[in-house]
């Protein structure tokens, strides 16, 4: 029985063979014609055949044709190997003849492993590198391309500076629809927009634009260049309320330069004001409101009290960063016992920014884009909340949490604050999370609605003596 399959059992494997060969020969084939294109310098950079090619559009210029060539060239000569060992191969099986093809053993195993490793993977490889080059896409024949990219090779690099869109559906906070993680790069995408905020009279007054700056932040110009014309303040400016008051007082409307806002003081940014013009942090502007947070137990058990947090470690939280969308309460709260918190905050069509500074707290005009200007293993507490839900992309969020990591100093607390998504996505956030074992202080889960939940934690931070 075994003798009668024998035959069988070769002419597959040598039907295995030549499929493999068919694939060599097709690869060879379409590299070939993708060197022979690249030969008359397509991907070169040289200004005549450019504009051979695209006639005098400028749509090529940000592309760094260097660093194009440089990976396309990498990935060639992968394939080139791998074609030269598959031809090795096949040289080898018709030098011992097909007889001694079908009397050698190849074992089944063997000839598995051979292909995995010898051809499916760099195969793999050289596929992937293929699909990471940006080609610029032309539309309208303007530059559709995410500048930089291929001046970086090394994989880490090339995704950092990779837009991160939105998860499917969602809206971020910055009704952006990607967050431009930036090493500053970003601003050629928006060059018009970055000259007209440059333009201006050194020495004068500068246009009243701070609305035209921080959309260029929130779309990767971040951090915005410096300026040379004087920034223009309310007319009307009075001296804030003294520091025994200011935490909990409403500040003066005449301290804000409203003409960038759809409100014209702050009593209207109540929340029962539907033209209130902003979304995010609702009631935030109402001292009742704010007066009960981190304070008062609430009915949602994913809420944790300031005064409970501070017990784990009695006077050892001393500084920290708030990092979300507030009116800097937290801050306030955490003042009170004598705890200096920084809070993050972006003027998203309201004054967060001049309503915490008012306050007397600090905040901290940074968006996502960024690492956090604080150096490694300093901050004693990360708290965040209303910022981060379920929109947020998975590697964008692993990019950020590493930075917090990065900030807060061992025995740190991080305080992830009522984080909300999808019930199905929760796993996939939950290990983010997790995956850095900081100890567990709590971990609460509650429903937020039907489809969605609750995350609220409070982590430690474990010491690292590496
Ligand atoms: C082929 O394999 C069989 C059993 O697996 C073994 O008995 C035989 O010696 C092998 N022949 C050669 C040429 O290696
Ligand atoms: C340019 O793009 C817009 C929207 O994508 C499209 O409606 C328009 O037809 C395009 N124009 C040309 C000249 O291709
Ligand atoms: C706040 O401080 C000022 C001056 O230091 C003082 O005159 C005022 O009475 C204080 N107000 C309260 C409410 O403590
Ligand atoms: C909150 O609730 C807990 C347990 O029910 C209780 O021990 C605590 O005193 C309450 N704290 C406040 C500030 O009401
Ligand atoms: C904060 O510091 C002040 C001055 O050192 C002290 O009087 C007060 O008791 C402290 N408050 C808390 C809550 O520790």
């Amino acid at each position: 029985m075994a003798k009668s399959c024998f035959p069988k059992c070769r002419l597959g494997k040598i039907m295995g063979w030549i499929q493999i060969v068919l694939g060599g020969l097709v690869i060879i084939v379409s590299i070939s014609t993708l060197s022979r294109f690249y030969a008359v310098g397509f991907f070169l950079q040289n200004d005549d055949i450019c504009r051979h090619f695209h006639g005098p559009s400028a749509a090529y210029d940000s592309v760094d044709m260097a660093a194009l060539t440089a990976r396309f060239n990498e990935v060639l000569n992968n394939i080139e190997n791998l074609q030269e060992k598959l031809e090795s191969s096949v040289q080898k099986m018709e030098k011992n003849g097909a007889n001694q093809l079908q009397n050698s053993n190849i074992s089944k195993f063997e000839h598995k492993k051979y292909l995995e490793e010898e051809v499916i993977r760099p195969l793999y490889r050289a596929y992937i590198a293929l699909r990471q080059i940006r080609l610029p896409r032309v539309e309208n024949s303007t530059l559709k391309e995410d500048p930089m990219i291929n001046a970086f090779v090394v994989e880490e690099m090339r995704k950092y500076i990779t837009p991160k869109a939105n998860r499917v559906g969602k809206v971020n906070i910055y009704g952006t629809e990607r967050v431009y993680n930036t090493i500053g790069h970003a601003c050629t995408l928006m060059k018009e927009e970055v000259e007209e905020y440059m333009d201006y009279d050194v020495g004068s007054y500068c246009k009243d634009d701070w609305l035209h700056g921080q959309k260029l932040m929130l779309h990767g110009c971040d951090p915005l260049p410096r300026r040379r014309c004087l920034s223009r303040a309310s007319k009307l400016y009075l001296r804030p309320h003294p520091i025994n008051v200011s935490l909990w007082r409403m500040p003066e409307g005449r301290n804000v330069r409203w003409s960038n806002y759809q409100c014209r003081n702050f009593e209207c940014l109540s929340s029962k004001n539907p033209k209130r013009g902003y979304s995010k942090c609702t009631g935030c502007f109402e001292m009742e409101k704010e007066k009960l947070k981190w304070v008062v137990n609430s009915s949602l058990p994913a809420d944790f009290l300031i005064a409970d947090v501070l017990r784990l470690k009695p006077g050892e939280i001393r500084i920290g960063l708030d990092f979300g969308v507030g009116t800097g309460t937290f801050a306030a709260r955490m003042r009170e016992q004598n705890v200096t918190i920084v809070s993050t905050a972006l003027n998203l069509g309201a004054p967060f920014n001049e309503m915490i500074a008012l306050r007397g707290l600090i905040p901290l005009y940074v968006t996502l884009n960024q690492r956090l200007p604080f150096f490694d293993n300093t901050m004693d507490i990360i708290h965040s909340t209303g910022f981060m839900d379920g929109w947020i992309d998975l590697q964008l969020l692993d990019f950020i949490l590493f930075d917090w990591d990065r900030v807060l100093r061992p025995g740190g607390l991080l305080w992830i604050d009522r984080f909300f998504c999808e019930r199905k996505d929760l796993e996939d956030y939950m290990y983010m999370f997790l995956q850095f074992r900081y100890r567990k202080h709590r971990w609460v889960i509650a429903p937020k609605s039907k489809d969605q939940v609750f995350l609220s934690a409070l982590l430690e931070k474990p010491p690292r003596s590496l």
